[in-house]
């Protein structure tokens, strides 16, 4: 079929000549103006169908929803906004949509109530701007990572190891859950199991993609992940998606150096890619900025923001620092903190995140140094005997969009590490082997990809930023 994007013809306006357009009918004035569109911008085209002379019983098939191939002339547009329009010369029905069914209005509906019709709501201004603008971030992570010579490395979905040794996993069996076998203590036993051992969705690729670093030097994961943590949060899904990169001869500043330089590439990246979207989902956010308390509100508006990050150096200091702040700061003082700090090694709390970002700082901040107590067994122990060499990067609105370290390198402390925290060294033999043969200083972290496109696109919510979200108690569609 030959057919033209209205995207390309907006922006070549090639007048006079004859397209055809696909796409589906967004609102029907008149008997006569038909507004089109095809996804490939957030701007629909206008069609004019001369009602005098059309088949009544195809003008009362156009209706909002319904999908159309329309041929006709290309022409300067009278009305305002828009540069060309079309002359309808032909018109084919390629899909009816009962307009008395149809659940999507050409009106506003709430996020929530989209949610609930995800099926569809890829049809809305704001749900398709945002995949466009996700679109644009992925192929810009890659980009960026291609560019600088490093390598993507596929890691596996199915896994035996808990990266995190949080202990959220999803299991993966294909045992008969009515009829468990069981092994002489009376446990099930997995060695009947498909793969004869406990497998699970992974939570991460970093453990797998640290071996590839000790080989190929620069490499990097992005695929989707998958955590049974039971956090109802704006910030928290089941299954996200997670860029990790992984380094060998990298340090934790020379691994900061990249995470900042990677934030603001993405940033720059859509400013300079995704203006019309952009420019939309700034106005909706603004819109739902006025529905917030004064207090609550941003004083930046979304273009500004990503403006504001690729333009200004992340402010770096010390877990240690930032409990000095913390704890000397006016809410903590007057108890406005649902959790208060007293004493360094308390785990931050978004609340002490968006503290330092928002109010004390105003810039995005990178923390490092953290308590061994808090991170993961993985981290790189420092000399203080207290601290592990982690990094977290944290955002305006987001929080922690950003968590990473320098990993331990040195056999015996991992295995010293492994062992403290009691997690199962005969699943990580091959992660300690790593250190066993050619073992080298190398570090990496995570991006959440939801949370960055949250930010890029203002959205509050992270369930409106993936096409389908997994959320305890929803795995509809
Ligand atoms: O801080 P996290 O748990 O770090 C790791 O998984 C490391 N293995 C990464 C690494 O060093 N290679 O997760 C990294 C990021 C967080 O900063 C956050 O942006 C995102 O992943 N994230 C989530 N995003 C959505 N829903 C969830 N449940 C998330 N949990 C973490
Ligand atoms: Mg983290």
């Amino acid at each position: 079929m030959k057919r033209s994007k209205i995207n390309d013809l907006l922006r070549a306006q090639p007048e006079g000549q004859d397209v055809t357009v696909m796409g589906w009918v967004r609102t029907f004035r008149n008997n006569q103006f038909i507004s089109l569109n095809d996804g490939s911008t957030i701007n629909n085209l206008q069609a004019v169908v001369d009602y005098t002379t059309a088949d009544e019983a195809t003008l009362k098939r156009i209706t909002t929803g319904a999908c159309l191939s329309i041929t006709g002339t290309l022409v300067q547009s009278p009305a305002k906004g828009q540069p060309v329009e079309v002359k309808v010369k032909a018109l084919e029905i390629l899909g009816d949509c009962d307009p008395e069914k149809y659940p999507l209005q050409p009106k506003k509906h709430s996020l929530e109530f989209l949610r609930e019709i995800a099926h569809l709501r890829s049809r809305t201004n704001t749900i398709s701007a945002v995949m466009r603008v996700r679109h644009a971030m992925a192929y810009a992570v890659h980009r960026f990572f291609n560019d600088r010579g490093f390598y993507y490395i596929h890691t596996p979905i199915i896994t035996g190891s808990d990266a995190e040794g949080a202990g959220d996993m999803f299991k993966v069996t294909t045992l008969n859950l009515n009829n468990l076998p069981k092994d002489e203590a009376g446990s099930i036993n997995y060695k009947e199991d498909f793969f004869g051992k406990e497998t699970n969705l992974t939570v991460s690729g970093q453990l797998e993609v640290e071996t590839y670093a000790l080989a190929l030097s620069e490499t990097y994961t992005f695929g989707p992940t998958f955590r049974a943590e039971n956090s109802n949060t704006t910030r928290h899904l089941a299954e996200f998606w997670m860029i990790e990169p992984e380094m060998a001869f990298y340090d934790i500043h020379d691994n900061m150096q990249l995470a900042e330089d990677f934030l603001k590439y993405l940033c720059r990246y859509a400013l300079d890619n995704c203006a019309e979207d952009l420019e939309f989902l700034n106005k909706r956010a603004q819109e739902e900025e006025l529905s917030k308390p004064q207090d609550q509100r941003n004083e930046l508006g979304l273009v500004d923001r990503l403006k504001f990050v690729v333009q200004n150096q992340f402010q770096r200091l010390t877990y240690t620092e930032a409990i000095d702040i913390l704890r000397n700061s006016n809410p903590n003082k007057k108890k406005k903190f649902q959790y208060l700090i007293d004493q360094w090694g308390a785990d931050l709390q978004s609340e002490h995140e968006r503290y330092l970002v928002e109010k004390h700082f105003k810039k995005p901040v990178i923390l490092y140094n953290y308590p061994a107590a808090i991170k993961a067994f993985y981290m790189r122990q420092n000399e203080d005997g207290k601290t592990v060499a982690a990094m977290d990067v944290l955002f305006p609105g987001i929080g922690e969009i950003i968590g990473g370290s320098q990993r331990e390198e040195r056999y015996d402390n991992l295995l010293k590490r492994i062992k403290e925290l009691n997690l199962p060294e005969k699943d990580l033999w091959w992660y300690l082997e790593l250190r066993k043969y050619g073992s080298a200083p190398h570090s990496g972290f995570g991006l959440g990809f939801e949370r960055l496109i949250q930010f890029v696109t203002g959205m509050t919510n992270i369930r409106d930023v993936i096409p389908f979200p997994r959320y305890p108690g929803n795995a509809e569609f």
